[in-house]
Order: C-alpha cells, then sequence, then structure tokens
C-alpha cells in the first residue's frame, strides 16, 4: 500500500466529507505513485458533482485558487501550489457506434473505472476519512503494474472503438514505462487500426511526441508498424521498411537503421527536434532508391530530396511549420557533410565551410551524424569515431581563427555600390559571392581590409573602377 503524502489530499478528504461526497484520487497519479515516477496531475473522481467539490475545495484553500469550469464535460480544474487538481463526477459512459457523441450518465466508481483504458490507468484510491488510503482495484492493476503489463479492463474492442487514441496511448506507455502489451489488446489493436483515422492529427502528434522523448523511442515505433498504425499516420518512414535485391545485391533496412540512429542520438539531446532529424535524416531514401550497374545502391540526392519533403509532412502531422521546422530541414540537408569530411583529409576550407552553413547548429550537427554511425564493423566505427574527434577539433580551431560560425560579410553591398558607383545589379552580387568564397577558401582571412582589397582586385577583373 502506497502513502499519499502530499497534504492536500487531507484537505480534499475534509472537504469531501463535509460535503458527504465519496470522493477518489484516480487514474496516472495512482499509477505512477505506485511506478515512483513524481506527478503533479492529480484527478479526483466524485460520486455526485466534480463541479461543486472543485469549488468547494477552492473555497478551503489559502490562497483561494481560481477554479476554471468546464461545465459542458462537468468538470473543473484548479492550479494549487505546483499541482494540477482535476474534478470529475463520476460517470458511466458509452459511444453509440454511429456517433462520436457519447451518453454520458452519472455512474458509480466502478463505472467510471469500466470506461478507463488501462487497468494500470483505473487504479483509484479512497479519500474520505474512514477508508482514506484504501486501494480500489478491480482489474487487478497492480498485478499489471508489477508485471509491466499493459492491457484493457473491458474486452479491447469496446474500449478501443471508445476512444481510438488509446491505441497510440498503449503504445506510448509500453515505450514510456517499458512494458509490454499484453497479446490480445496487441491484436485488438491490429485489428481496429483503421479506426485510428477518426483522431484528430494534433491528438496522434502528441503521442508520437511522447514517444519519441521515451529512452527508447524505437519499441513505440516498431509497435506501431507492427500493428499497421504506422501506414496510416506516417507513411513515409512506414515506406523505409524492406529491403531490394538485384543480382543478388541488397541495402540496408533504412525503417530499422533510422530506429537506431534515433535510439543512439537520446542519450545525448532532450532536444525534441534534434531527435526528429534524426527521424527524418534518410526520409528520402525510398523515393530515391536507385541500382545503378556497377555502383550498386544509390539514393541520390536524398538529403535535399528530404528537405523538400519535410514541410508536407509537419503540415499533415500538425508540427510546428516555423524555424524548429527550418532547423530540421537544415539537419537532413547537412546530415552527411561530416561523415564525408572525416573521410577525406580534413581541410581548413572544408571545415569554414561546413561552419557557415550549419551556424551555431554545428554541435547538433555533429551529435546527429556520431549517431549515424550504426555499422556493425567495430573497426569502421571507430575510425569514423576517432575522424568525427579530428573534425571537432578542427571546428574548434578554425571558429576560434576565423569566427565563421555565424559569417557576417565584412564587406557589404552598400559599401560595394558605394565604392563603384552602382544600382543594385548582378556584379554587386558577383563580388559579394567572391569576397565570401575569398574567405571561406581560406584566401583571405575574415577582416575589413583584406575583403576591401580582394574587392578592388575582383571588380578590376569585372571592368569596374571606383569612383572617387
Ligand atoms: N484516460 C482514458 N482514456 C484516454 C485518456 C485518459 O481512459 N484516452 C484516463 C486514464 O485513466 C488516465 C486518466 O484518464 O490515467 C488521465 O489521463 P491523462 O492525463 O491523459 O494521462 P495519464 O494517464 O495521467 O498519463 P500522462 O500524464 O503520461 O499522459
Amino acid at each position: 500500500m502506497k502513502k499519499l503524502k502530499d497534504s492536500i489530499f487531507q484537505q480534499l478528504s475534509k472537504v469531501a466529507d463535509q460535503l458527504n461526497l465519496e470522493t477518489y484520487v484516480i487514474g496516472g497519479y495512482v499509477r505512477d505513485l505506485y511506478l515512483e515516477r513524481p506527478s503533479k496531475d492529480i484527478d479526483v473522481v466524485t460520486i455526485g458533482s466534480g463541479i461543486e467539490l472543485a469549488k468547494a475545495v477552492a473555497d478551503s484553500l489559502k490562497p483561494t485558487p481560481r477554479v476554471n469550469y468546464f461545465k459542458n464535460f462537468g468538470t473543473a480544474m484548479l492550479k494549487y501550489k505546483d499541482l494540477e487538481i482535476e474534478f470529475v463526477g463520476a460517470r458511466k459512459e458509452s459511444y453509440q457506434r454511429n456517433s462520436r457523441k457519447p451518453i454520458v450518465e452519472d455512474g458509480t466508481l466502478q463505472d467510471d473505472q469500466n470506461r478507463r483504458d488501462f487497468t494500470i490507468n483505473a487504479l483509484a484510491i479512497s479519500l474520505n476519512q474512514q477508508h482514506f488510503g484504501e486501494l480500489l482495484d478491480p482489474f487487478n492493476g497492480i498485478d499489471d503494474l508489477e508485471k509491466g503489463i499493459i492491457r484493457t479492463p473491458l474486452d479491447p474492442d469496446i474500449t478501443f472503438s471508445d476512444d481510438p487514441l488509446r491505441m497510440m496511448r498503449a503504445i506510448r506507455f509500453a515505450t514510456q514505462l517499458n512494458f509490454e502489451i499484453e497479446p490480445t489488446t496487441l491484436q485488438s489493436i491490429a485489428a481496429n487500426k483503421e479506426r485510428i483515422k477518426i483522431v484528430s492529427a494534433e491528438r496522434i502528434i502528441d503521442e508520437v511526441n511522447k514517444i519519441m522523448m521515451a529512452s527508447k523511442p524505437s519499441v513505440g515505433f516498431k509497435l506501431l508498424e507492427e500493428t499497421g498504425i504506422l501506414a496510416i499516420i506516417f507513411p513515409e518512414l512506414q515506406a523505409m521498411k524492406g529491403i531490394d535485391v538485384v543480382n543478388g545485391i541488397g541495402h540496408k533496412d533504412n525503417f530499422y537503421h533510422t530506429l537506431e540512429v534515433l535510439d543512439r542520438i537520446v542519450p545525448n539531446t532532450d532536444n525534441l527536434w534534434l531527435r526528429w532529424s534524426a527521424l527524418l535524416h534518410d526520409i528520402a531514401k525510398p523515393p530515391t532508391k536507385k541500382f545503378v550497374e556497377g555502383l550498386g545502391w544509390t539514393f541520390h540526392a536524398h538529403n535535399f530530396v528530404g528537405v523538400k519533403m519535410i514541410p508536407k509532412i509537419f503540415r499533415r502531422m500538425k508540427l510546428p511549420l516555423n524555424e524548429k521546422m527550418k532547423y530540421v530541414q537544415k539537419m537532413v540537408q547537412l546530415h552527411m557533410r561530416p561523415i564525408v569530411l572525416s573521410e577525406d583529409i580534413v581541410t581548413d576550407s572544408a571545415v569554414r565551410r561546413l561552419l557557415f552553413e550549419a551556424g551555431d547548429d554545428i554541435d547538433d550537427l555533429m551529435t546527429l551524424c556520431e549517431a549515424d554511425i550504426t555499422s556493425k564493423n567495430e573497426a569502421k566505427v571507430k575510425r569514423y569515431m576517432k575522424n568525427f574527434k579530428v573534425v571537432r577539433q578542427k571546428l574548434k580551431e578554425i571558429e576560434e581563427k576565423d569566427a565563421v560560425r555565424n559569417f557576417q560579410p565584412p564587406v557589404s553591398g552598400e559599401l560595394i555600390m558605394e565604392t563603384f558607383g552602382l544600382e543594385p545589379c548582378r556584379e554587386v552580387g558577383l563580388i559579394k559571392d567572391a569576397i565570401k568564397d575569398a574567405i571561406l577558401d581560406g584566401d583571405i582571412h575574415n577582416n575589413y581590409e583584406e575583403a576591401f582589397q580582394f574587392m578592388l582586385t575582383k571588380a578590376k577583373e569585372l571592368g569596374l573602377k571606383p569612383v572617387t
């Protein structure tokens, strides 16, 4: 038996008794209490009006918190200290097959537990003084918690049909908690997969992102694939699965390779968008795949094609279309660059160009590239990692010396126009690019004097004369 330690529970108990309302803490908070995962979201269910209880609890607290009421749903929420407490009246709920509108009636605790998603999420602890702290576990949820099993309380076809997002929640919890989905529940997900289509993209992406932020996201993506959900919600990722063979030559399975890269990047970053970059870095391998005699399998320009695919994926999945997407595009575009660099003799000029293009995201790019080395050949991996060290060192040296990371041209377009009496024209662009290239190639240093001299020489070649 676990103890409800926070003093808020005594307060809830007192008020519930005063109102003579049978009241419980239920769901995720109880699950997390047993799993010893700290949680700040408390769901309170009462046999009666959740709204009335919320109001009375708020009035009893100092300072009195504001209560948000959701009358249509019969729920209320208040924030107190760092806790978010939601109140709801116990409900008996069933969905009509042909309508998305549930029929909701008042119910008992058992009715309310029946309509929850998983046995481990249906646990309730009594708050009334007489039974304070007693666990109510009608579906052996504690047993499932101990064994690490995700199982629906009712026939899974009914539970999933009530809210098809639960199919993804099952997979998400299995990933986060490292639990197994019980076989009948898993089969039911595969059988009901089409129902995911009625769920909004916003709710789906929330679950995908929770899988992305878990410590081993591959678990979730493999389950999504096995149950057939992935093909519906993320066909581009599904398309990466499989190996084609021509003349006895195959290529690696890009789906499993991608998942390996994703798992490998996890310990090195909590940045969701860097994790998305890992998931999408090879997304254009299927559409660019070609077998070329003498060369084998090629994926020509898959990084550039990937960049073009990203807005469509982000729009459909309701991911942000802002600088976060641009960042993912940049990572995907540049993901092969450090590897190419590390295979060759690392020249200053190549490093300067990479620094210039990656800017402040250079460290993230290196993190992605290191995760991308998934070869089974240990000697090869060792060699790459050693070369990456050289690249990182070189990046540091060059940045200290030349500061090209946030490159600002030392000679502006305005100055070029002023010097040669030009209106905006092609020549101004040519001179600007030539100065940039000369700096990146190391022909001149990144300073005003050298850039100005270089500009004069370049302009002369173009037949331009300074106006004095
Ligand atoms: N619940 C449900 N079906 C859903 C969503 C939620 O039955 N589709 C129930 C579960 O009992 C769950 C509780 O509502 O425990 C609270 O849901 P929520 O806050 O979304 O999730 P948690 O279980 O608390 O987990 P997390 O905070 O990790 O999302």
